[in-house]
């Protein structure tokens, strides 16, 4: 069987680590690499670091809004699926190279393979909400990361080729996390202690491209203080846009970090305070406090159990929750055992 998997943002790189090293030796693998993102610390760095294998095709597609990316993406994607006559392609999370990927193979009739299947915000603003629900339902394969993913493409009415599989953001933390311990100098770079700092990324649309909120969150960060904040490119163009990036002087910004450094940062923070939806969800598995700047979450366990806390965008409900959400609740079993690409590996060995 020949399998596409299409990626080209920083969390599809992630996600495919660990599902490559799986189906790679057990089926013929290729990967399309649409080029939505493009920086050294936002794209190789983490093929490098996760042993990702050079992409079979890189589309450079790069920036733009989201009809012209997307649109252009479907363009190019569509042209290698037609060449390479893949019998299914796998996507991965909730991107716009998520939907182009899906798109352009259901309409050529190849099976869609989704990975990180029915998650939901119920918040149609987001662009990543309208990416998800549209590539689960051209999807033949959907491999749920949880129960509530699950019982979210029911209410939809999907329930054909459904699979909790747990999340493969899991088998890429444990697999990684020795490694990084081993070799991660970060904290040393940073002049950081144990439990001594909070981390911060923030990228959300919602957050970043409001001037109101962008300035709310700066300055609750500065108040905070002791921050780290690996900074995404799209963050950094608005903070300059806006003329808040000067007042970011009691925050330690730094260039986005590769995913080992990531992983020593969360584990060892005080907190973390976030927008991003793999960061919530490995500040969970890491047991560290999470506050998170969003008006909801698709990763609802996390503020089931108690470990993570939605916090709108003003200043002084940030600082005052950063200061004192101290989680006591203890943990469930909600994203797996590591073993979920295996899973994958297996029931896509299982399909005719
Ligand atoms: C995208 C995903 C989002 C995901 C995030 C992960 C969509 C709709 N959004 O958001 O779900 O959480 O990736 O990081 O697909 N830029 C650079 N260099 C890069 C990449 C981006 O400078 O290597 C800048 C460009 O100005 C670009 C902007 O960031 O316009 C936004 O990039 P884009 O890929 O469109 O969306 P993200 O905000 O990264
Ligand atoms: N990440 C990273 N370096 C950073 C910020 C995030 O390696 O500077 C990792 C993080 O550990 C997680 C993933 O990127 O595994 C999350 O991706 P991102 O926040 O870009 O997107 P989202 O999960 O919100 O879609």
């Amino acid at each position: 069987m020949k399998i596409a998997s299409i990626i080209g943002a920083r969390p599809n790189f992630i996600k495919l680590a660990p599902v490559s090293r799986e189906i790679r030796g057990k089926f013929n693998e290729i990967i399309i690499h649409t080029g939505q993102h493009y920086d050294y610390e936002m794209d190789k760095v983490f093929f490098d670091e996760l042993g990702i294998p050079e992409p079979d095709y890189h589309l450079d597609v790069g920036s733009g809004s989201h009809g012209e990316q997307t649109g252009e993406m479907l363009k190019r994607v569509e042209k290698v699926l037609i060449r390479e006559e893949p019998d299914l392609i796998l996507v991965y999370g909730d991107t716009n190279t998520t939907l182009a990927g899906a798109l352009a193979a259901s309409k050529l009739h190849i099976k869609v393979g989704h990975i990180e299947a029915g998650l939901r915000s119920f918040d149609r603003r987001m662009p990543e909400e309208i990416n998800r629900i549209l590539v689960d339902h051209c999807s033949d394969l959907l491999f749920c990361p949880t129960k509530t993913a699950v019982k979210n493409l029911e209410k939809e009415g999907i329930v054909r080729g459904v699979y909790l599989t747990g999340d493969v953001m899991v088998d890429a933390l444990q697999r990684s996390i020795g490694i990084a311990e081993r070799n991660s100098r970060i904290l040393e770079k940073l002049n950081l202690g144990l439990r001594d700092y909070y981390l911060a990324t923030i990228h959300r649309a919602e957050n970043t491209d409001d001037f109101k909120r962008l300035k709310a969150i700066v300055e609750a960060f500065c108040e905070i203080g002791n921050i780290v904040f690996p900074c995404h490119p799209r963050t950094e163009k608005c903070l300059k846009n806006f003329g808040l990036w000067d007042t970011l002087k009691q925050v330690k910004v730094i260039k986005p970090v590769g995913y080992l450094d990531m992983l020593i940062l969360e584990k060892n923070a005080k907190k973390i305070i976030t927008d991003s939806g793999g960061v919530q969800k490995e500040a969970y598995i890491f047991r560290v406090p999470c506050i998170t700047l969003r008006e909801n979450t698709e990763w609802i366990e996390t503020v089931e159990d108690g470990w993570n806390l939605l916090v709108e965008a003003d200043k002084e409900k940030i600082v005052k929750v950063v200061r004192e959400f101290e989680p006591r609740n203890k943990q469930r079993n909600v994203f797996g055992d590591g073993v979920a690409s295996r899973k994958i590996a297996e029931i896509i060995g299982g399909i005719k």
